[in-house]
């Protein structure tokens, strides 16, 4: 087989890619390890930025996600038995972000592809990546036991933290950069109303807390747990006790529990790897970098490389700008940089993370600040609605 670009994942970054690519004319074949089921049933985080909405326009698979989805103009940071509202609107030069779950997302992406005569294989087996720094780059795989080869121009490893791509790069030629933070996230999915209308990040003397949605019937709640917990140490009634206790009063008598419809235990990392690409493969989305999801950020940055690749591709292939390839991975980066530092932050400020006694009255007095001064409320808001792409060209 032949294709233009292989994509190596059926996540948002390679179902996005795909879809933007082949609005182009530029083919694709995408390669996924698991079933379209599987892909589909993973709940993941829900807050789109202004660019990933946009983007998702673009490639025609908004639709859904402009019926069903909730902007919000805001969220709140909770401390003190209080809560502060982060006007976004107001201090984030205008824009607001969407409540729309990433499994939903990757429905529409994965909906509009089958759609389209556009090639996919899933359940495959066994991928390997070949000649990734010569001009005819090509990639093998199994499917059901048969062996295939695609021959390609260019490989987007779309694979997430886990996949291939990245580890086909020699060790030599890439700089990994990772934090593993010494808590993990506890999240629970509940047919219940939320218990706010707007997103509350919560910090209390026994960790972090956040009630987050998916729709006005369904909300996502999470609370941070010692890594050394199991989701079977956590029954839904101790589940909601913790959260009570861990929510200002004026969100904790709203709330309404019931029972959880998914429990899961996630790790919080940050993690960069540099440079982006190797020859004619480019690493897109989680391949490439890992925040902790206290910023939102994670499918947003994917987004923007998405972007940034889409762009390039589109200069390569109709108007032959083959000089711009090398400019991929920083042009990536000066963006992954700010989110990942935005979201060590985030996680820093609100999380109790092995701190003495000193490191607990510091971090109240930045909470303090960040919440009543002008500056830190932007250096927030702006953070959170997300900063714009980079240039390729600058
Ligand atoms: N061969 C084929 N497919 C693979 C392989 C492999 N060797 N390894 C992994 N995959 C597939 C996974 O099964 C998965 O469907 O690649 C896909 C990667 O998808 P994600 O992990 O969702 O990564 P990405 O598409 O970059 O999504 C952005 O940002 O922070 C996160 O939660 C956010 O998952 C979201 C991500
Ligand atoms: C979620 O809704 O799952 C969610 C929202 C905000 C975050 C992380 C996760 O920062």
């Amino acid at each position: 087989m032949k294709t233009q670009v292989v994509i190596i994942g059926a996540g948002p970054s390679g179902l996005l890619l795909g879809q933007l690519l082949e609005q182009q004319g530029i083919n694709t074949i995408v390669l996924e390890r698991q079933t379209r089921e599987h892909v589909q049933s993973r709940i993941r985080a829900g807050i789109l930025e202004q660019g990933t909405v946009d983007l998702l326009r673009q490639a025609n698979v908004g639709q859904r996600m402009d019926r069903e989805g909730i902007p919000h103009d805001g969220f709140y940071l909770a401390f003190d038995n209080r809560q502060v509202r982060i006007d976004l609107k107001k201090y984030g030069n205008g824009k607001s972000v969407m409540v729309y779950g990433q499994t939903e997302v990757t429905k529409d992406l994965m909906a509009a592809r089958d759609a389209s005569d556009a090639t996919s294989f899933y359940e495959v087996d066994d991928v390997q990546l070949f000649d990734t720094k010569s001009d005819s780059p090509y990639v093998t795989f199994t499917q059901s036991g048969e062996s295939m080869k695609v021959e390609c121009d260019y490989i987007a490893g779309c694979d997430g933290f886990h996949g291939v791509s990245r580890k086909s790069i020699p060790a030599d030629s890439l700089t990994e950069y990772e934090r593993v933070y010494p808590v993990g996230w506890l999240g629970v999915l509940s047919d219940t109303p939320p218990v706010s209308e707007e997103l509350i990040y919560a910090t209390h003397e026994r960790g972090f807390a956040l009630c987050s949605m998916r729709s006005h019937t369904r909300s996502r709640y999470y609370i941070q747990v010692p890594l050394t917990d199991n989701v079977e140490d956590w029954s839904d009634e101790r589940f909601w006790e913790e959260l009570k206790t861990r929510l200002p009063q004026s969100a904790s008598d709203n709330l309404v529990t019931g029972p959880s419809i998914e429990k899961s235990i996630a790790p919080l990392r940050s993690f960069v790897v540099e440079p982006m690409q190797y020859g004619r493969l480019f690493l897109v989305g989680d391949a490439a970098h890992i925040v902790p999801p206290t910023g939102a950020k994670g499918l947003n940055l994917a987004a923007g490389d998405v972007g940034t690749l889409h762009e390039l591709m589109k200069e390569v292939y109709h108007n032959g700008r083959t000089e711009l390839i090398d400019r991929y991975s920083e042009t990536c980066l000066k963006r992954v940089w700010k989110a990942e530092h935005f979201s060590w932050w985030m996680t820093s400020l609100l999380h109790k993370l092995d701190e003495d006694a000193i490191m607990t009255k510091l971090r109240q007095a930045e909470l303090e600040y960040y919440t009543s001064s002008q500056a830190g409320l932007s250096v927030i808001a702006e953070n959170y609605v997300g900063l714009p792409r980079h240039s390729l060209e600058s």
